[in-house]
């Protein structure tokens, strides 16, 4: 967009940021004595970041993103908290049908039973129809989209809530992964002590409901041992649920020998 097009607010906007930023970059040029050869080290690396499609991933292991999740979404304070999507989502995930199966029978992994509920965070009403799209990785760590092999849209779906704001669907429990952190950025990430690349296990959400404002963010499952130690810093002590062994009988009616389950309630803020 043209400058001059632009409207009012986003220019002044833009301004006062840029301004802000570079009085910060420059006070802090100056306080810790920044040298020449180090500039141009960091211009250098910075457009190699840029070069490999790096930036998003800087940002994340930086928990950059997070802070920036955390500002825009400061006042749902009183709903479920908020996580980034991440580089992984897929839009157009296929509608899931009753009874809801998010892995394939073949996948790989430990049988996990989600229940969830959607509900009105004001009052608790329950939230019928409310739309479900989750993603996730695979028993190990891999997104569809990451490895080839792996059919289109695994792990992906979406799903209504039942006319109590409930479902349940039968997944695999996820496995940990690294974040991406090929060539220079791993590099420089290493170099400044943020060696862990780690990811506890999560599954995604993006939960919506007409009214209410959508809500993005994913569910760890207490015990992981990343869970402290997130690469991205996302892994907030509210968004972990706790999986129990599944009943025998709960898990034959679904076909599996024994099955994982695990309950979570999500709280949407009226919009
Ligand atoms: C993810 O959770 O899918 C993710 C988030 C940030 C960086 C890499 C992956
Ligand atoms: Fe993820």
């Amino acid at each position: 967009m043209e400058a001059d097009s632009a409207p009012r607010n986003v220019a002044d906007r833009a301004r006062g940021l840029t301004n802000d930023l570079v009085e910060a970059l420059s006070r802090f040029i100056v306080d810790h004595r920044v040298q020449e050869a180090e500039f141009e080290a960091a211009l250098a690396f910075l457009t190699e970041v840029g070069q490999q499609r790096q930036f998003g991933g800087l940002a994340d292991a930086l928990h950059l993103s997070r802070a920036v999740d955390d500002v825009t979404y400061a006042d749902y304070a009183a709903g479920t908290a908020s996580n980034i999507p991440g580089p992984f989502y897929v839009p157009g995930a296929p509608e899931l049908e009753r009874p809801y199966r998010l892995a394939r029978p073949e996948e790989p992994g430990v049988p996990l039973l989600f229940r969830g509920s959607v509900t009105d965070a004001a009052d608790g009403a329950r939230l019928a129809g409310a739309h479900v799209d989750m993603w996730q990785a695979n028993d190990a760590g891999m997104y569809d989209v990451q490895d080839p092999s792996l059919p289109k849209m695994n792990l992906r779906g979406t799903l209504p809530t039942d006319t109590d704001g409930k479902f349940e669907v039968l997944t695999i429990l996820p496995g940990a992964y690294q974040i991406p952190h090929h060539g220079q950025l791993g590099d420089f990430l290493r170099l400044i002590g943020r060696d862990s690349f780690f990811r506890p296990r999560h599954i995604h959400f993006k939960v919506s409901n007409a009214g209410f404002r959508p809500l993005t963010t994913q569910v760890y499952f207490q015990g992981d041992q990343w869970l402290d130690k997130d690469s991205i810093g996302e892994a907030k002590p509210e968004l972990v649920a706790e999986p129990t062994p599944l009943d025998a009988s709960a898990a034959s009616r679904l076909g599996v020998a024994s099955a994982l389950t695990c309950t979570f309630g999500f709280r949407l803020i009226r919009a």
